[in-house]
Parts: structure tokens; sequence; C-alpha cells
């Protein structure tokens, strides 16, 4: 039987890479110069799409490939795909939800920390000679035990929610609708969010509906005092209304792990004060991104052998 033949979106650790070329026959996509002579050779044979959360595949992709059973996200996040494309055609659609929550609330647990702590700067400090040259690091503003704010209480909200418990922080949420979170306090809709939060999490799935749901009002509230952590999509947050915010101190601080135009970004960023960058490593260890591999490899094989995908998008 020759091997099912596959389109590669992005790279994926050597061990997923392997394991898949075992199996499959990958198209590596991200790496052709010319994206449409590449479809254009090899569309006609391609019944796989093995994508990333943050790569997604666009309609264009989709319409060329003529024989697309299924795409199959590396990630949680599948708001780069085109599900009304996807699903026009019957084309199963699955994403690794559950695998990576952990990681992701512990990174922005991590840069909470981090930031309001300045621990970046006071690593600069240390290690540049300040320490010794011009004295003690500025003292910062204490983390624990203040109110927290969580936009978005899916999987990952709700475990960076748990973390903050044994931080002693009072936590608020703003969702759809209210969930059974004894102790926690529902909110609803993110200005009244952020007014009540020291800190405030974005962990929302991102929607045509959330674009910028992170706006001048919702920075303007949470306040000079106050720090945003964005660990789940760049269009959740006005950038620019973030740059603005930070550089007049109308906002104290913010970490991100995820940016518009990612892997590049906008330069007027490396310019703003108290800003704590990451480069979109939320479910970046060997354990989940081992996890993460396995359950898009399972996916496909599920497809591939007419089975129920195990976990379905569409
Ligand atoms: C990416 C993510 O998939 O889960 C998501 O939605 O954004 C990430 O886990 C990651 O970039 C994979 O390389």
């Amino acid at each position: 039987m020759p091997k099912i033949e596959l389109l590669q979106v992005g790279s994926y650790t050597d061990r997923d890479q392997t394991l898949l070329e075992q199996s499959y026959v990958m198209h590596r996509y991200f790496e052709a110069s010319d994206k449409a002579a590449f479809l254009a050779g090899v569309g006609g044979r391609v019944r796989g799409i093995a994508t990333r959360g943050d790569l997604g595949a666009d309609a264009a992709m989709i319409a060329a490939l003529p024989k697309l059973e299924v795409i199959s996200v590396y990630g949680v996040g599948y708001d780069g795909v085109d599900l009304a494309a996807a699903q026009a055609r019957g084309i199963r659609v699955s994403n690794t939800p559950g695998v990576l929550t952990g990681d992701v609330a512990d990174l922005a647990v991590g840069m909470w920390l981090a930031g309001r702590r300045r621990m970046v700067e006071a690593e600069a400090w240390a290690r540049s000679g300040a320490w010794a040259a011009k004295g003690a690091f500025p003292i910062t503003r204490r983390a624990f035990g203040k109110q927290a704010g969580i936009l978005g209480l899916g999987r990952i909200g709700r475990a960076i929610g748990e973390r903050l418990e044994g931080f002693g922080m009072q936590i608020s949420y703003t969702s759809r609708a209210p969930k059974p979170t004894p102790g926690w306090q529902y909110l609803p809709g993110p200005v009244a969010l952020a007014a009540a939060s020291d800190v405030l999490f974005v962990a929302l799935a991102a929607t045509s509906s959330t674009r910028h749901i992170v706006n001048a009002a919702v920075l303007k509230a949470l306040g000079p005092e106050g720090m945003l952590v964005n660990i789940s999509r760049a269009a959740n947050l006005d950038e620019a209304a973030l740059i603005a915010a930070l550089t007049d101190g109308t906002l104290g601080s913010a970490a991100l792990d995820v940016f518009d135009g990612e892997p590049s970004y906008d330069p007027a960023l490396l310019q703003v004060p108290n800003l704590l960058m990451q480069p979109h490593i939320g479910s970046g260890t060997v354990e989940t991104r081992t996890a993460m591999g396995q359950l898009l490899r399972d996916n496909l094989a599920a497809n591939f052998a007419g089975q129920p995908l195990l976990t379905p998008v569409v």
C-alpha cells in the first residue's frame, strides 16, 4: 500500500516528524519558496493537512486540495482553520485539547510573577554589574494575595485560576455564562472584570466576535498599577491600544506570549516599558508536545481508518 500523502504546514519536533514520516508522505509546505507552485504540484494527491494552532489552514489552501479529507491541528486553537470552507466540503477537523492545559497555565502564572517582580530586568541588573555599581534593584509591587481576573473560563482559564488560588488570589472571571466555580466571582463583561482586577489573564479561544475584546477601555479599567497577561491569541487584544496604554502609563505592565503577525511583531513593542515578551511557548514542553503529536497522529489514523476522530472540532 503506498503511503497516504499529507500537506505539512509547519515544523514539528524531530520526534514527531520521524513518527509522521513512518506512516505518511509529508509534503513540507513551510519549506517551499513558491507555495502556489508547490500546492499545484502535490495538491491532487494530498488527503490530509497536518498543521499547528498558530498556522491553521486557510480557504485557498483547502481549495487547492481536491482530495482533502481531514485537517489535524497540533494545538488547541483552530481559529486559523477556515471551518466554513472545511465544512462546506465535509472535511473533518481535529485539535489537541486537554493535553496542553497545564503547561499554558504554568506559563501564564510564570509570566505574571516574572512581570510583577520584574525578574527579567532584575536578572540584567545582576549580570551587568549594576547591582554593585548602582546598588539594590528597585523594589516592586507584590504579586500574591491580589485580585485576578480571567477572561475566558475554558480548560486553560480554569487551570490558571486553580494555580492562582495557591497564591491567595481572589478570582473573578468573565465567560459566556456563569460556571460552577465556588468562591470565584462571575462578572458580566471585560471592562467590569478589568476594573475589579490587579492582573487580567486572557484565556479566550479567538473567534470573530472576540477580536480586540481587550481594547483601550479594558486596559484603562485595569489601570496604572494593573497587569495584562495574554496567552491566548493576539487577535483578542488591540495591540496598538496596548502599546499606547503602556507608553503613556494608562496600564502598568503586560506580558504577551502571542503577537500580531508572529513570529514577526511590531518593532514598536521593543520601545514599550514594562512589557515581558515570550515567543509563543505556552505549550512548548517535551511532555506536552509529545502528547500533542500523539493526538495529532491518532486523529489522522482514525480518519484514514474510517473511525470517528478522537478530538473533533468539526
Ligand atoms: C501552537 C497553540 O499550536 O495550542 C495552540 O493553540 O497556539 C500552540 O500550542 C504551537 O505553536 C504549536 O507549535
